[in-house]
């Protein structure tokens, strides 16, 4: 109900994917189109993660949903949920073991990787677990395996993957659920290598970034790790940079590999925003703390970050702008499940839409 509502209110048709989308036109400047997909089952959702499995599927893991015990309110989550591109249909995994919002994972090998997230602590607060888990796609079940230093153990961190080696960037260790409660934002640089299975020490000059972030975009290109924006200690300290971690290769010998800040600024310094790159563009969308809708509003900027030239550009807006969301790329479109639609951080949904960049030449030298 809440989904029609939505797109109601954003007069945005319902689509099959099998269907061209008539409202979905490029908008001269190559901005590229949206195409709204099958919707996530039984819940709406946000503080999510999503990972990618196959060309064709992706999954959403943790996050909040309604709570069915006591209506207007949230509960933390382990579901998970598997989306098929190919069907335009979900299908439910086995659940996380423990429910987690703003969990950090990554998918290597179509196995799921869970490396901590927050919990709801008993004192009604959101704090950091370093408990970790793998999905193992061929038994459907979680296993645990070897925590996160317990020093580290964060959520929301930027979680990327390159050589069967997760990086996890920053994060928060807490989450205090009143106005003005801590943050905790982190500069913390872990690295857990799925084929030794175990958390590894990254040189000195990685293992922190030039700053703590918590809710920025994130992307691995390359070998390359680029931390995108997001926010320090609360809402409303939005931040427009791009850290750069270099990923010096396994085995490779007397090079380090270290953090470096680019000198291409975000148009719209966003937290809470999502990333996801196709070649060496990475698309940014969405986001809270935007002061122009007056108390932590909700962003609904596109933006696109040129990694070779180190240079932005402003897209048109999201159909439907939404905060703590996550997205992937796969088969050159990106996906974006659930997201918070309200100012002050609720109001979660259970679209799943589309972008596809603009084609043609010169669609990105704006
Ligand atoms: C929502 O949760 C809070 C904290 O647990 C509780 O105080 C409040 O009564 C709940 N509200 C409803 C409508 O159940
Ligand atoms: C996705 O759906 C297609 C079409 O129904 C099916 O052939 C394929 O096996 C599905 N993929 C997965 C990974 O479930
Ligand atoms: C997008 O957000 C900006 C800044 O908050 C606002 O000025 C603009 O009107 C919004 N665009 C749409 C289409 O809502």
């Amino acid at each position: 109900m809440r989904l029609v509502n939505v797109l109601a209110l954003v007069g945005l048709p319902v689509l099959s994917l099998a269907l061209p989308n008539p409202s979905a036109q490029d908008e001269g400047t190559g901005a590229g189109t949206w195409s709204t997909l099958a919707p996530i089952p039984d819940f709406t959702r946000q503080e999510h993660i999503t990972v990618v499995l196959s060309p064709t599927t992706f999954a959403i893991i943790g996050g909040i949903i309604p709570d069915s015990q006591q209506p207007g309110n949230i509960s933390t989550t382990g579901l998970v949920q598997i989306y098929n591109a190919t069907s335009n249909s979900w299908r439910s995994i086995a659940s996380a073991p423990v429910p987690l919002n703003h969990p950090n994972a990554a998918a290597v090998n179509g196995d799921i990787y869970l490396l901590g997230g927050l919990e709801a602590a008993p004192d009604g607060m959101w704090r950091a677990t370093p408990a970790c888990w793998v999905w193992e796609s061929a038994k459907d079940k979680w296993r645990a395996i070897e925590p996160m230093p317990a020093p580290e153990a964060r959520g929301s961190a930027v979680t990327a993957v390159h050589d069967g080696i997760i990086y996890l960037a920053g994060g928060m260790t807490v989450l205090e659920l009143f106005a003005g409660g801590k943050q905790g934002t982190v500069d913390v640089v872990s690295a857990f290598d799925t084929r030794a299975g175990k958390w590894i020490t990254l040189p000195t000059s990685a293992r922190a970034m030039p700053e703590g972030r918590d809710h920025a975009g994130g992307a691995m290109v390359g070998g390359k790790l680029y931390v995108l924006g997001g926010r320090k200690e609360g809402q409303h300290n939005v931040k427009d940079t791009v850290f750069v971690l270099n990923v010096v290769d396994r085995g490779k010998k007397g090079l380090e590999s270290g953090w470096t800040t680019r000198h291409g600024r975000m148009p719209t310094p966003r937290g809470g925003l999502v990333a996801a790159a196709i070649g060496d563009k990475v698309f940014t969308f969405g986001g809270e703390g935007n002061t122009a809708e007056g108390s932590n509003g909700v962003f609904n900027e596109t933006e696109v970050y040129d990694i070779s030239e180190d240079k932005w550009q402003r897209l048109g807006p999201m159909p439907l702008p939404r905060h703590g969301l996550s997205a992937v790329a796969t088969g050159g479109k990106v996906y974006l499940p659930g997201g918070g639609t309200l100012i002050g951080g609720g109001g979660a949904v259970d679209v799943l839409d589309a972008f596809s960049p603009g084609h043609g030449g010169g669609c990105f030298s704006g």
